[in-house]
């Protein structure tokens, strides 16, 4: 069970999911959501593995200040690790990570949670923070449920559009 009022914005980006019409119109929805209700979650946006090199995440929907990081080798950043590693990373003092890379002088804490698909990695979530330790334990069950939900949605997409 995910606390208020995470539980009723991922309920409402799951529902988004069951209608949307692309991938691009979900990631467009879930980062408005995410950043418009959670006041401390300041920059929020998906990164995509180019499908042309898997070595590579590029920026995809996102809210917040332009950043310059639109491509990130995995080799890099936080972003980079939560891809090569397969798993979410939670950075509560990002001038402590020696893998961060800048993107705002605001920024303190970040949360980067992974999405999966026929159970590879093919993107993420990537969230900063103005606050130190914004992402907690139910901040984060929150975002991998929105992953899972995003996830959820390729694979159905990918399916839908297979020739019989
Ligand atoms: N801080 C990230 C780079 C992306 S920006 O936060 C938008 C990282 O260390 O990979």
């Amino acid at each position: 069970m995910l606390d208020a009022p995470f539980a009723r914005i991922a309920a409402e980006i799951e529902e988004f999911a069951r209608t949307a019409p692309n991938l691009a119109a979900l990631e467009g929805f879930a980062v408005e959501q995410i950043a418009h209700r959670l006041p401390a979650y300041d920059w929020v946006g998906f990164y995509w593995l180019d499908a042309g090199d898997p070595q590579t995440l590029e920026l995809g929907a996102f809210v917040g200040a332009p950043t310059e990081h639109t491509r990130i080798p995995v080799s890099r950043g936080i972003c980079g690790a939560a891809v090569a590693l397969g798993e979410t990373i939670v950075v509560d003092d990002v001038r402590a990570d020696p893998r961060y890379l800048a993107c705002s002088m605001e920024t303190k804490s970040e949360i980067v949670v992974p999405i999966r698909a026929h159970g590879r990695v093919v993107g993420e979530i990537d969230i900063d923070s103005h606050s130190a330790a914004a992402f907690g334990p139910a901040g984060r069950a929150f975002l991998e449920a929105c992953a899972a939900t995003v996830g959820a949605f390729i694979e159905m997409a990918e399916a839908s559009q297979r020739v019989p």
